[in-house]
């Protein structure tokens, strides 16, 4: 599906050259993650080591990939790059936007009304670009990412957490914020602290019930949900090998759910499999001549305590099966174990629903193993006691099942097909009855189980376990089942087991898909029209910020004084503001409106110093920006933690805040609101935030003088006139200071374009 196998192929033409230098920098074997990252330098040849975990890096990633709730806002500001086709190959994705209620066709038929301009205007405007679209209920970003674009040795980012799911095919895949796709769409640099490393050595083999899915299961037992914060897990060992391409795909998909950056397998004859079946063998082959690079070194592998920063080691045949939750992946309880712990914690038994598939467990293998089972409900004459559903992870998948009998094998046992899209794995299940809110146990394959994540009631208990697990327990409906030692009842009162799940890891008969759902960009996008209705409440096409008029600023009013925690969700809200994701003038009305206001410790409550009066932030920043007069926010330390979320930043420069002083940033708020021409400020004296006062207004003296490593003064005149003259730090970098005088860093990049 226009992949691109020249991309491919210079990626591979530079890699020995690469890997070999960098192993002479580093002056010591290299691990597969180290091969990928001294890869994808953005100069090219590596020229330095690194030391892991403290230097940030810029690269250039091969590939971009969105989904459609966030490339919104990502191509809305794509367009004021000036470019006419993004940087590199880039696909969107529509699969978050679909609601899981009734059954695929019904299901796709209501997305598509609720959110035809949406997906209007996403498909007009990757036909205008250059990018690759795959139109709703073609399948889920990841899955659709491992089928068509991922490859072995490849770096890609990606708008979602879960893009990591392409470590199955021996990528570096990560997830990042919009702002982050719109640099590398846009040509830019990506950057990256230098991330540490935690091996894990499978050995043995996987048997009987045990699955992918679980190793991930006790890897996040053992490291919990924030042991790979800052690091990427490289899997390595026979057990490695002997797995199937996409079983590793769900393991690197959950390495999300332990907070690593990515995760990653080597190169090897599985990933060969899958690339062949998916109608890749110019990239496996591609693959095979340069196979030695796109692992790591023997040496390496063999004694992974001295290169890894951690190591972690699995004997798969040893393994049992896990079901991991309730509320959280992390808390993994081997299935032997769990009728116990259930007791003991009071979770309900009875399993109200089992819902196998999405972007995490939905292949080929996953469904053929879990048809097996399903199978044999006629078979030992069973009765199925909990409800089932089936999310599929691509059209390709739905279509290839389909052909081959699963779909009826599963209708059997009444399940319901939901459409090739996020659905219940994201919130999007529309459940019956969820809003009475009852105490109730599901089992599900996908990787998160927070609380209300599945269907938004908080009393769901979700248990993530392998789809082949969550099949027998919905065919039991019994969250204490044991199908390696139990017996059920069928409907003649007999005792029954079920037999070990088994099936082809890839399809004899080949994939295939009558429509796959991909529209490919056209080759001149000049005259392609991006459609936006100028009446939409979801969308609005951005107008560029306006450059700095080289003055000092003067007479800024404090807008809030943010007390204690403030992070991007704070800042900017998720839940129901995510629809106006691509609007950005209505999301705005979510500005700050989580900031507790230090004065009196009310969140969305500040004094508009023009009035006197008390009104919600976004209202007052407007009528700051109405009346020509700038402001300020000022915040405590690590302001901005959370996510990469840039509306945080736009916001507050769409409604006229000039600058952001606080005690510290988190690193990537502070590199946001940089990049949309914004002041990001620290105080140099931390305790002159005590000095801010409620009616204070804020004189720059010196920014004509703004400069690389040079503080900036700032006279800050209270009520009655007296003042106090502080002085703050930046880590603007020259670059930096040229998206502030511009306006905003795309603002400059379409100046550069101009030239
Ligand atoms: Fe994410 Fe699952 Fe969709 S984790 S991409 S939500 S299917």
């Amino acid at each position: 599906m226009a992949f691109d196998i020249e991309m491919i192929k210079k990626v591979y033409e530079n890699l020995a050259e690469r890997v070999d230098k960098a192993r002479e920098l580093v002056g010591r074997p290299l691990t597969l993650t180290e091969k990928i990252l001294y890869s994808h330098m953005w100069e090219g040849n590596p020229t330095q080591a690194f030391t892991r975990g403290k230097d940030y890096v810029d690269f250039a990633p091969d590939r971009v990939a969105c989904q459609d709730a966030t490339a919104q806002m990502a191509l809305l500001q794509f367009m004021h790059a000036g470019k006419p086709k993004v940087a590199v190959p880039t696909t969107v994705h529509c699969d978050h936007l679909i609601q899981a209620k009734v059954d695929a066709k019904t299901d796709l038929k209501r997305a598509k009304e609720q959110s035809n301009e949406v997906f209007d205007f996403l498909s007009s405007i990757s036909n205008k670009y250059g990018i690759g679209f795959w139109k709703p209920g073609a399948g889920i970003i990841h899955q659709v990412v491992l089928e068509n674009y991922a490859f072995p040795g490849g770096m890609m980012i990606g708008t979602d957490s879960h893009t990591v799911n392409a470590g199955g095919l021996g990528m570096l895949a990560i997830g990042v914020g919009g702002a982050d796709a719109v640099d590398v769409m846009s040509g830019m640099a990506w950057e990256l602290k230098f991330p540490k490393l935690i091996g894990v050595k499978l050995t043995g083999k996987l048997s009987g019930w045990t699955a992918p899915k679980d190793v991930i299961l006790k890897v996040a037992g053992i490291l919990t949900v924030k042991g790979g914060t800052g690091a990427v897990v490289e899997y390595f060992g026979e057990g490695a090998t002997a797995m199937s391409c996409t079983g590793k795909g769900t393991i690197c998909n959950m390495g999300a759910e332990v907070g690593a950056t990515t995760s990653t397998f080597g190169y090897d004859d599985s990933m060969s499999r899958y690339l062949r079946a998916t109608n890749r063998a110019d990239v496996a082959d591609a693959a095979d001549a340069v196979a030695p690079y796109l692992t790591g070194d023997d040496e390496v592998y063999a004694n992974p305590e001295q290169y890894f920063d951690q190591v972690i080691e699995i004997n798969l045949s040893e393994l049992e099966p896990h079901l991991n939750g309730p509320f959280t992946p992390d808390l993994a309880t081997p299935i032997s174990k769990m009728r116990e712990e259930a007791e003991k914690n009071n979770w309900p038994l009875n399993i109200q629903v089992g819902l196998i598939g999405s972007c995490t467990n939905s292949s080929y293998e996953d469904i053929a193993r879990s048809a097996s089972l399903a199978k044999q409900v006629a078979e030992k004459n069973l009765k199925t006691k909990s409800q089932f559903t089936i999310t599929p992870g691509s059209e390709v998948v739905r279509y290839t099942i389909e052909r081959d009998g699963f779909i009826d094998t599963f209708d059997k046992i009444g399940a319901t097909v939901f459409a090739n899209a996020c659905g219940p794995c994201i919130g999007m299940w529309d459940r019956e009855g969820a809003e009475k809110e009852e105490r109730n146990t599901i089992v599900h394959s996908f990787n998160r189980n927070f609380s209300k994540r599945a269907d938004g009631n908080p009393n769901t208990l979700a248990f993530v376990g392998s789809p082949e697990l969550v099949t027998a327990l919905a065919i039991a409906g019994d969250l204490g089942f044991n199908p390696i030692t139990d017996k059920l009842i069928n409907e003649d009162g007999e005792e029954v087991m079920l037999d070990e799940p088994t099936g082809n890891e890839l399809p004899p008969k080949g994939f295939d898909a009558e429509d796959p759902g991909f529209q490919a960009p056209a080759a001149d996008g000049s005259k392609v029209e991006i459609i936006v209705s100028p009446t939409s409440e979801r969308l609005e096409l951005l107008a560029p910020f306006t450059p700095w008029n080289g003055e000092n600023i003067l007479g800024a009013k404090l807008l809030i004084k943010a007390f204690g925690k403030c992070t991007t969700d704070h800042i900017s809200m998720a839940g129901p503001w995510l629809r106006f994701r691509g609007h950005l003038d209505n999301i705005s009305n979510n500005m700050l409106i989580g900031a507790v206001n230090a004065y009196n410790m009310k969140t969305n409550n500040v004094k508009n110093q023009l009035t006197g009066e008390y009104d919600a932030v976004p209202a007052t920043a407007r009528a700051y920006k109405a009346a020509g007069v700038p402001s300020i926010v000022v915040g405590d330390h690590n302001y901005g933690e959370g996510s990469s979320r840039e509306h945080a930043a736009m916001e507050p420069r769409h409604l006229g805040v000039k600058v952001v002083l606080v005690k510290s940033f988190a690193r990537i708020h502070e590199t946001n609101l940089k990049k949309q021409g914004m002041l990001a400020l620290t105080f140099d004296n931390e305790a002159d935030y005590d000095k801010i006062q409620e009616n204070d207004v804020f004189n720059f003296v010196d920014l004509k003088e703004f400069a690389p490593g040079k503080q900036l003064t700032i006279e800050v005149i209270h009520d009655g006139g007296e003042k106090d003259v502080i002085v703050v730090n930046h880590s603007y970098n020259a670059g930096q200071i040229g998206w502030f005088v511009a306006g905003s860093a795309l603002n400059l990049i379409a100046a550069a374009g101009a030239e």
